[in-house]
């Protein structure tokens, strides 16, 4: 299997398979940023991306929404999907492919797996006891379970008990190949926290666990079995591979697998770690497959403090977000101000005041006031400098040049918020430099070239920091380019034969001298806070 994966190394990158109970909430749509925004800015390094996302549709949970909707499965699934869809188009979001666990193509697939798996003998019958979750879909220890054997994830909903014949899939075998992967790829499991906390649960010893139901209709029958359904995180994890598919390509594992795997970057939320770490690797293993680069597990969203959830009636509905504040606003808020893999708050009046700080008066507002007097001290071109007469000693230059490399560890290491406190300390430090160099004073002393080199020195650093922050805030920072005289819309990244050079475009010192500007406009229009 393995002559058959490419040479060039792709970029792969998946959020959860997103259960389809219900629209989806802000939590949805966080990793969905988060994805999109990597996807992004590995296509604007010009690496061969795909970027996965879509819907889990099987199981009990969404059979019994359904019934309560008074439809039929499948109906109810699509209505949600395109309610799924419709807020990735508002976000912005730019997926290659959405993968549903209803299509027939993901069937195939799914039998395909199965197969591999019983040959190698890792499959088995035996009596499943226990108490089951059916908001998570997973039998939970007893030990775990909070008074009158309610769910800790979802305390407003009991647990069920199960007592019933079901095949298992022989985890425990894998205990030690498992071990051996996670000491020997210490970044499979980030950030440390999560990695530590899985070290600890596989420790204590793994147990087989089960992949079949009886008494529920909503899934795959189990192939050598169909009075059995297969469990619906054994075929939703398989969604991961369907998506890999060309729409054109016959389903098979061997066409799935041939171009984008090993995934690169699983993204999920920390409740589901387990099932992307222990069972997710383990079951690839059987199946003879390599594993994934890395599983990120990030935090959950809290609102003003509280934990958001459907019980506190305090979620935050991501559509009206959206539309009343817009989509850069949005993505820049929540990968700016939450440390991507803790825990983050959301809070209406903060909201507000970092977009306005940020967007609208450091990097908005510099770039209006610099084109502003480039207009009034010149004739509306960039200054005709060049970068290598700039002295080295320039504070933006120095910090310019070194930008590229933290920007670049940080995006890959998905340390969001220091991507954008690096990139926004050049734009601070832009306004204090004007501040400081005062150009009018310069022009009125007759000073041409001190002039040329501070509006030159900001000008570039505006650019620069609206071409690092483009796969976060695409749509402004194609307005900040615009303004500087460049066609370039960081929203067709995708779809260009050549990307916007990296190697060039992330460097300080490209903006060419006496390019002529655009017309000054605000590019990010100051919040007021709308009451609901
Ligand atoms: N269907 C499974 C995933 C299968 S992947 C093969 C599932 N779906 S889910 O819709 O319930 O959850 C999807 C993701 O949303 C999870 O990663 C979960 O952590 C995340 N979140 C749910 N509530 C959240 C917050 N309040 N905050 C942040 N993320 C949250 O699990």
């Amino acid at each position: 299997m393995n002559s058959n994966y490419p040479a060039k190394k792709t970029f792969t990158i998946t959020t959860p398979l997103y259960y389809v109970n219900d629209l989806p909430h802000i939590g949805s749509a966080y990793t969905t940023i988060a994805a999109d925004v990597l996807a992004r800015y590995w296509r604007l390094r010009g690496e061969e991306v795909l970027m996965i996302t879509g819907t889990d549709e099987h199981g009990l949970k969404i059979q019994r929404t359904a019934q309560e909707r008074g439809k039929d499965p499948q109906t109810h699934c699509d209505e949600i999907v395109e309610g799924f869809q419709t807020l990735w188009h508002k976000l912005n979001i730019q997926y290659d492919r959405f993968s549903r666990t209803t299509a027939a193509k993901h069937h195939q697939i799914v039998q395909e797996f199965f197969t591999r798996v019983w040959e190698n003998g890792d499959i088995y019958q035996g009596v499943q006891k226990g108490w089951y979750c059916v908001s998570c879909e997973e039998f939970k220890e007893e030990r775990d379970l909070l008074e009158d054997r309610r769910c800790p994830i979802h305390p407003n909903k009991s647990t069920e008990w199960r007592d019933e014949n079901n095949y298992f899939f022989r985890l425990s075998k894998y205990q030690d190949s498992l071990e051996t992967f996670y000491s020997e790829n210490p970044d499979f499991i980030q950030p440390e926290s999560r990695r530590n906390e899985v070290l600890s649960f596989v420790a204590r010893g793994l147990q087989d666990f089960s992949i079949s139901r009886v008494n529920l209709d909503w899934g795959f029958p189990v192939p050598t079995d169909p009075e059995h359904t297969l469990y619906v995180w054994f075929d939703a994890l398989l969604g991961y591979i369907t998506a890999l598919l060309d729409p054109e390509d016959s389903p098979t594992l061997e066409n799935a697998l041939a171009k984008w795997w090993p995934i690169q970057t699983h993204l999920i939320g920390k409740d589901i770690l387990r099932f992307h770490t222990v069972y997710w690797p383990a079951m690839l293993m059987s199946a003879g497959l390599p594993l994934p680069g890395r599983v990120f597990g990030h935090g959950f969203l809290t609102k003003d403090g509280m934990k958001m959830g459907k019980s506190l009636g305090n979620t935050l509905n991501p559509y009206e977000l959206v539309d009343r504040y817009g989509a850069d606003a949005v993505r820049y808020y929540f990968l700016k101000e939450i440390e991507f893999g803790k825990d983050g708050d959301f809070n209406e009046t903060r909201f507000i005041n970092v977009l306005n700080a940020d967007l609208a008066n450091d990097l908005g507002n510099l770039l209006n006031r610099t084109l502003g007097m480039v207009r009034k001290y010149g004739q509306g071109q960039v200054p005709a400098i060049a970068p290598n007469d700039i002295p080295d000693d320039n504070p933006l230059k120095t910090l310019g040049s070194s930008l590229k490399s933290k920007v670049d560890r940080h995006y890959n290491d998905l340390a969001y918020s220091q991507a954008c406190e690096a990139i926004l300390d050049l734009v601070q430090s832009s306004n204090k430099y004007i501040d400081e160099q005062a150009p009018w004073t310069l022009y009125k002393q007759g000073k041409q070239e001190a002039l040329a080199e501070v509006l030159y020195s900001v000008l570039e650093s505006v650019r620069l920091a609206a071409y690092l922050l483009s796969p976060i805030i695409p749509d402004i920072s194609t307005a900040i380019y615009s303004q500087l005289g460049f066609s370039i819309d960081f929203n067709q990244v995708r779809d260009l034969q050549n990307p916007i050079s990296f190697e060039r475009h992330a460097q300080w010192g490209i903006l060419p001298g006496q390019q002529t500007l655009g017309t000054p406009k605000p590019v990010f229009q100051r919040l007021e806070l709308i009451e609901a």
